[in-house]
């Protein structure tokens, strides 16, 4: 290609881009000059075949070239932008004298009104609400926790990790993910606060599943309490206390049973009754009892005394519980839901039904079961 063609293909590129009446016609006109098979890219490929002297005249041409298209390309798109903004403000028009809508708009999502539920229930408890960051580090959510690099318990999680940093060594301790649990949380008040200590921690948490009962982000809550001289029997009664609020029934029974994990010992999985009413299970009642079962609900146990040093406190002072369970699976059971995937979808629809109304703030005075 001569210099001439340069000249001529620019100027012919530029009147076309001018031209351009949507962002689609632009498109074309960029893939024409600046995409793979384009005549830019094709002229700048040219280069690799030049001596170096004539390299040196052509590369900063065709530089030029591409560079002067590629701005007037991007000065299009801002002049197309601000005529369809100006035609969308002109055409668009908002009546604020209209009177507001007869049924109001909007409501609280489960999830939401779930997690108000639960504070409500836990600061009449003397809990408070509790936060961490949902980009976290490898220490406080694994290894904090009593599950060193080698811990087969990691391997369960699915963790979705951010990527090593440049040049870093194999192990990078302060390595960061998204957090897989809300555990995380109990470590950074123990650090912050110290003892003695009652938090519940909701939030969301994140791992690499998904099908009707698991999707990649989903919510959970923990809940923490370090004291002198806790033991199981408070553990128990405090859960008790919060499933019987909530689902708002004194028939609720626990079982509990021995269970394993890592950042507490013992550990306890606990299990509710449900008795099967008109084909649907219902919790309340003795899961022994006949028409009656267990349902695994949530994962506690005593603080493993290596998770309070590793948060700066004395085991031999200070003992405590916890548990997780999570939000989403709580809303399900309490409202029937029976797909997870739909929470996330946002669909207005689904919404209307399953939503609350702003107004129906949880009390335990009130009821924390909205109004349906
Ligand atoms: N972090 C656990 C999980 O995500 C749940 C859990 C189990 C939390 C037992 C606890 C606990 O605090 O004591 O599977």
């Amino acid at each position: 290609m001569n210099t001439t063609v340069y000249d001529d293909r620019l100027a012919e590129a530029l009147a076309a881009i001018d031209a351009a009446a949507d962002a689609e016609a632009l498109e074309a006109q960029r893939i024409a000059a600046l995409g793979k098979q384009g005549w830019v890219s094709a002229a700048l490929k040219t280069l690799g075949g030049m001596s170096p002297e004539e390299r040196q005249e052509q590369g900063p041409r065709i530089q030029g070239v591409r560079a002067a298209v590629s701005e007037a390309i991007d000065r299009r798109k801002a002049a197309l932008d601000s005529a369809a903004l100006e035609e969308q403000l002109a055409s668009e028009v908002l009546d604020l004298t209209l009177p507001a809508p007869a049924a109001p708009k909007g409501s609280i999502h489960p999830v939401s009104q779930v997690m108000d539920e639960l504070a409500e229930i836990f600061a009449d408890m003397g809990f408070s609400v509790a936060t961490g960051p949902e980009i976290e580090d490898d220490w406080h959510n694994f290894t904090a926790l009593n599950m060193p690099e080698s811990h087969p318990a990691r391997a369960m999680h699915d963790t979705f990790y951010f990527p090593q940093e440049e040049g870093a060594q194999e192990v990078q301790p302060r390595r960061m993910l998204l957090r897989t649990h809300t555990s995380p949380v109990q470590i950074r008040s123990m650090v912050e606060h110290g003892a003695p200590l009652r938090i519940i921690a909701p939030g969301r948490v994140y791992r690499s599943d998904s099908d009707a009962t698991h999707t990649p982000m989903f919510h959970q809550v923990e809940g923490l309490v370090i004291d002198e001289g806790i033991h199981l029997g408070h553990l128990k009664w405090t859960l008790e206390t919060f499933l019987k609020a909530f689902f708002e029934r004194d028939d609720i029974v626990l079982r509990l049973r021995p269970s394993y994990f890592p950042f507490t010992e013992p550990s306890v999985e606990v299990d509710v009754g449900w008795q099967d009413v008109g084909g649907r299970r219902v919790l309340g009642g003795n899961g022994d009892d006949v028409g009656h079962g267990w349902m695994e609900l949530l994962g506690s146990g005593m603080v493993n005394r290596r998770v309070i040093e590793f948060a700066g406190l004395d085991p031999d002072k200070w003992q405590g519980f916890a548990f997780g369970v999570g939000v989403d699976r709580l809303a399900m059971l309490k409202y029937g839901m029976d797909d997870l995937r739909a929470f996330f979808d946002g669909d207005g629809r689904w919404l209307a039904h399953y939503g609350f109304s702003a107004f129906d703030v949880p009390t335990l005075s009130g009821g924390v079961g909205a109004k349906l």
